[in-house]
């Protein structure tokens, strides 16, 4: 899309989700000018986002509606009834309703707002050093240009992929908690190399490089993760003593017992 198309964007809500989207559009080049965020009373949040990112910053819901095409919903779960309520006299036929919300479903967006296209998405926290990943569904009135939309918005912090609606409480389970599932993980790394005699920082150090690096192998090698995990085991060696201890306490099972559970939640949460 170029620079001259991309919409102009509201975000309602300017907490962390709101605040890693608006620090990585801005760093793919979204004009600042072109986005502006809103949220219920802390007027001071909204003055530092603006100093920090040169984006617009309106205290009024009826403001930010006149200004945005896209309008992003980014408040918690708890307070979205009370942020629709806010927008819907200020929404227009031209407008177009994006939510991050976790348990807001297409149904209920598409009621709050009849006849506009609507999408739901589930980035997850790395979006704040564009490395997120964000998930998608499309609403009944949403077009190609609203799936555009999605890919270039929530593209410039990170990967986008389309899924089905009934597909996105197990992307809230594996994508969007993952990031935390990693974060166990490396605490455990660095206290184990801490427990064996490391200081904390070098501990810290070899492990997050040793995440970073895998991952990068990962992604650009494009390999299968047993086939790259078999090359670095080689029989009677130490990686598979490791990897041995690994299988024998039941990692594999409980990770997916987490993302298990996870989706049931986020499922929960949604109905
Ligand atoms: N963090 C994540 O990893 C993640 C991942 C995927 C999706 N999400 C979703 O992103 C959403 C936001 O999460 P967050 O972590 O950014 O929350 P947050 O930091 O608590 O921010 C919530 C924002 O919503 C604003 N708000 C509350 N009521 C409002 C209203 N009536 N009108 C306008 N703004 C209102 C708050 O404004 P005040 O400060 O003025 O009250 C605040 O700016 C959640 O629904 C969550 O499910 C989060």
């Amino acid at each position: 899309m170029e620079r001259t198309e991309l919409p102009k964007v509201g975000f309602v809500g300017a907490g962390n989700m709101a605040e890693a989207l608006v620090g990585g559009m801005r760093a793919a080049g979204w004009p600042g000018d072109r986005i502006a965020v809103t949220n219920r009373s802390n007027r001071a949040r909204l003055a530092s986002l603006a100093a920090q990112y040169g984006v617009l910053a309106f205290p009024e819901k009826r403001q930010l509606c006149d200004h945005a095409e896209v309008l992003v919903l980014a408040v918690k779960p708890k307070d979205v009834a009370e942020a629709v309520s806010q927008l819907q006299p200020h929404v227009r036929p031209h407008h177009r309703v994006f939510s991050v919300v976790a348990g807001l479903t297409l149904a209920r967006l598409e009621e709050a707002f009849p006849g506009l296209p609507v999408v739901r998405a589930m980035p997850n926290t790395p979006s704040a050093v564009r490395e997120g990943v964000t998930a998608y569904a499309l609403g009944r009135h949403a077009s190609g240009r609203d799936a555009e939309l999605a890919r270039v918005l929530f593209g410039s912090v990170g990967a986008v992929v389309e899924v089905p609606e009934e597909r996105i409480d197990l992307v809230t389970g594996l994508s969007g908690s993952g990031p935390a599932y990693v974060f166990f993980l490396v605490e455990s790394l660095i206290e184990a190399g801490v427990r064996a005699g490391l200081a904390p920082e070098v501990a810290r150090d070899l492990v997050v490089q040793t995440v970073f690096g895998a991952a990068r192998m990962l992604r650009e090698t494009g390999e299968d993760p047993a086939e790259l995990r078999r090359r670095v085991t080689s029989p009677g060696g130490t990686t598979m003593a490791g990897v041995g201890a690994l299988e024998e306490h039941g990692v594999r099972g409980a990770l997916v017992e987490a993302v298990r559970r996870a989706t049931l939640r986020a499922r929960e949460l949604a109905s």
